[in-house]
């Protein structure tokens, strides 16, 4: 399974590029909005210091939602960078746009999925990654973690190349249960990372051995 953090943070970014499990990158206007940026220009350049980070894989979003405009600014997105992947809503335009862009070569992140008949769409549009959004669904009493489920049963029916992108992660839980059910990629914030880290008993057991050590030294 492929690791990506959810995350506009250049600093999240690079302590998770750090650890040697980073395999990409998600952004979306919230996550830019968040870290300050405005303008277009300051939009490109964040994105650039991104991929100046990483080995590849930055999804980069569409800003706008008609066919013309959005494919207007996928070509200048990928043109800023070979690891730029274009971030397209799901929407009818945006299926459009997915089938013109893979047509280029271009690779394109599908995202807000709520449902695996959107996914389906995706996918026969021939987008590289789907992005379901789970916490959301989970926050609407909604089982997101079934529509992962559902959707690498559809992908796996009739072998789709298109990668399940477990995106809205809440915990570290989610993304080992992402794992069990065979997502391709999970996109985490970096708390979610750390803490898989964790154990109490990994902790405990090491202060013995610091402990333990001191007379073999
Ligand atoms: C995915 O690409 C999105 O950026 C993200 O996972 C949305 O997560 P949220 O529901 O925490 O905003």
């Amino acid at each position: 399974m492929k690791f990506f953090i959810d995350t506009a943070n250049l600093q999240h970014i690079k302590t998770a590029q750090d650890l040697g499990i980073l395999d990409g990158v998600t952004t979306n206007p919230s996550l830019m909005a968040k870290e300050g940026i405005t303008g277009a220009a300051a939009v490109k350049a964040h994105y650039k210091a991104i991929c100046d980070i990483v080995e590849d894989k930055v999804s980069a979003e569409v800003l706008s939602t008609t066919y013309d405009e959005m494919l207007a600014e996928a070509k200048e997105l990928a043109a800023l960078d070979p690891k730029i992947v274009v971030k397209v809503p799901m929407i009818a335009d945006g299926l459009k746009l997915i089938k013109t862009l893979t047509g280029m070569g271009i690779r394109t992140n599908c995202t807000l999925i709520f449902s695996p008949g959107q996914a389906l769409l995706a996918a026969k549009a021939g987008a590289t990654y789907v992005s379901p959004f789970l916490g959301r669904l989970d926050d609407i009493c909604q089982d997101g973690l079934n529509l992962i489920q559902e959707i690498r049963e559809i992908f796996d029916n009739y072998d789709f190349h298109t990668e399940i992108l477990a995106a809205s992660i809440r915990s570290p839980l989610h993304i080992t249960y992402c794992a069990k059910i065979g997502a391709d990629v999970v996109t985490s914030p970096l708390d979610s990372i750390l803490r898989l880290l964790k154990h109490p008993l990994t902790d405990n057991g090491l202060a013995q051995f610091i402990k333990d050590s001191e007379g073999l030294k």
